[in-house]
Parts: C-alpha cells; structure tokens; sequence
C-alpha cells in the first residue's frame, strides 16, 4: 500500500500534478488524513499500534513529495537553463532607424581619448549658482569679466533669493570636482551651456567641454603636452601644427589660447596645414585662488585647466558650417552628419572612423 502512495507521488510530471497528489493524500479530506482522522474512534489497544504506523506513512509521504518537488524544480530550472540560453557571439541587429548626433558622437570621442591618458568624465548643473559659475571662479560681482558672457538669470523665487544662471560655460564643475573628490584630479566635464546669443555660429545652446588636472608639481609643459595629444588623436592628421597664444581669464594665470593651422580643403576650411590659424580653445594654469575655492591648499596643489567648444570641434571635424542646424531636429541633416550607433568611437579603431 505505501508503495502505491509512493509510486503515484514518482508519477507526478509536474509541480502541479505533485500538488495535486499532495492535496489527494494530505489536505483537509485526504487519504492519509482520514486515517489520522480515523485513529479517534479506534478503541485505545487499536489506536496504540495504529496511531505510530499512521504517523510513519505521513512521515514518508511528505518526505517523498519534498523530494520530488525538488528533483521536479532542478529540472525545471535545467530545461530554463537549457532553452532561455542567449548566445553573445552573435551580431547585434541593427536598429533600421536613428543615429548618433554629432555632438554626442565626439563627447565620445573626447571621453575615449582623455580616458586613455588617465582622465575621467565629471559632471555638474546646468542651472548653477552665481557662485559656481562666476565667484568661485575668481569673477566676482562686478568684475568686467561677468559682462563677457551674457547670462541668462533665473527668476528668483523670493525677494531675496540670489538668481540662479544657466551655466554659461563648463568651468563650475571643475570647482564641483575638487569639493567632491579632493586632489589629485583629473578629469573632463562635457555639457551644455548657454548664452544670450544666436547667429550662425552661436546658439543659445550649446556645449563645451571643460579639462582639470590638479596634482603636485603640474607644470604648462603639462598642459602643453596634453593638449597636443588630444588634438592629434582627435582630428586624425598628421600635418597638425598649433600655437599657444597669451590670453586672459579670471580663473587662470598664466592663459593661454591654444591656435591650430588650418588650410582649404575643396573649398571648405579644415583643420591640418599651415595657410592660417585659429582658435580653438582657452586653458591656463588654474589660478590659486580658485584652487582654494575648491577646497585645496594652492601651496601644495598646482593645475591646469582648458576650455573647448564642442559644437565646434564637430564642425570642424566633420564639415558642418552652420551651428544651427545643430539644434533643428532635421531628420535629412541627422540622417545626413549622424553616427550609426554601433560605430564606439575607440583610439585603436580611430576615434572617428
Ligand atoms: N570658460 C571659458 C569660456 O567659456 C573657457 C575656458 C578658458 C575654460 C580657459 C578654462 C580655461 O578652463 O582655463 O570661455
């Protein structure tokens, strides 16, 4: 008889037909519970050599049925294993629509490039305070350099609530980054910003990327070196020749601009060659008291910074010529200048290949 029980409890395929078994044979009007059941009528001499016979066969089942469920979930979760398994060695399928844009496409670039010399991506608000955006960068109230950018002011929420800007460059975050993490610091801030101003190479929108290093003994043949790597290994040609220009920025001392050669190429200006300069980026040795705003003893920390925009960048590289058209969400020029997704900028494969 028990060998019954025990085969039909084997014969369950499934963890519902077990169950089902289990309510036949244990639950409220089941076979082994109407024996238990049974055990309350028997006289006492009856009862005494039933009642542990009873109890061994319930024992018995309910061993038999957790042994089953087990053995019924270990094959159910080989079959899963068996039948949901995804090969990673095949080709992604490629999305028939979309792309990349261009300024997307070379933040990319730029965090693969800087990457590869020790750097990481740093972020901050777009709507920052006044200190952030000028103060702690050595611009305070008043200072003429504030008048060089025309800043959008939030409305304050309260009579005295100083205004909020939108950032009108990337540089806050490098303020951001020594606060939070101290020094050393390498990194670089993409992001957008925006001025008051808009013609075909300004919008009001646009984006910027910012570089910091802070660390001990950082000297301008630091800067130098770094910003010739990147410009190489971002346009891609060998013909580079670039120029530091002195300059002027609150938050650097000394500045400098950094000129690159360009040249004609079938009508369009492309950077490479040697018939004209122009620039494409501020940068300087970050000013003392700015280190100091961040946080950092400037008798023990020394920096430098660079500023770049990245819209132009783009252009440059891949022969844009009006900024605009950046930010009208044309599907023919997105199909026209975008980036297929799949294309990771990497050094190896040429950032922009
Ligand atoms: N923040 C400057 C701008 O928007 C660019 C810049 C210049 C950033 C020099 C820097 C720097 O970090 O060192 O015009």
């Amino acid at each position: 008889m028990p060998d019954a029980l025990l085969d039909r409890i084997a014969a369950a395929e499934d963890l519902q037909a077990l169950d089902n078994v289990r309510v036949e044979l244990l639950g409220k009007s089941g076979e082994i519970t109407a024996k238990l059941k049974s055990l309350g009528s028997m006289d006492a001499d009856t009862r005494a050599s039933e009642a542990p016979k009873i109890h061994a066969l319930r024992e018995r089942v309910t061993d038999a049925i957790a042994e089953r469920k087990a053995a019924l979930e270990a094959g159910e979760l080989e079959r899963k294993l068996a039948t949901e398994k995804v090969d990673l060695s095949l080709p992604a399928r490629e999305q028939a629509t979309g792309s990349v844009h261009p300024v997307s496409q070379v933040m990319d670039e730029l965090a693969e490039i800087f990457a590869d010399l020790g750097f990481s991506v740093a972020e901050g608000p777009e709507i920052e305070t006044q200190w952030y955006n000028f103060s702690a960068l050595n611009m305070p109230e008043n200072h003429p350099a504030r008048a060089m950018q025309d800043t959008f002011y939030l409305e304050p929420r309260t009579p005295d609530e100083e205004p909020f800007v939108l950032r009108t460059h990337t540089s806050p975050v490098q303020i951001r980054a020594g606060e939070s993490q101290g020094a050393p610091i390498y990194v670089i801030a993409p992001g957008r910003v925006y001025r008051s101003d808009s013609d075909a190479t300004h919008t009001p929108m646009f984006h910027q990327v910012e570089g910091l290093v802070i660390d001990k003994a950082i000297t301008l043949g630091h800067l130098k070196w770094t910003l010739e790597t990147f410009v190489r290994a971002f346009f891609e040609r060998d013909d580079i020749v670039m120029r530091f220009r002195p300059s002027y920025f609150p938050f650097t001392e000394p500045s400098a601009e950094l000129d690159v050669g360009w040249s004609m190429e079938k009508g369009r200006r492309v950077v490479g060659g040697q018939e004209g300069w122009m620039e494409i980026l501020g940068s300087g040795m970050v000013h003392p008291r700015v280190i100091s705003n961040m946080g950092l003893d400037p008798d023990e920390w020394q920096g430098f910074a660079f500023g770049c925009g990245i819209d132009r960048l783009a252009m440059l590289k891949y022969g844009m010529d009006d900024l605009r058209a950046f930010f009208d969400g044309d599907i023919r020029w997105l199909k026209h200048y975008g980036f297929r997704a799949l294309d990771v900028p990497t050094i190896s494969g040429g950032v922009g290949a």
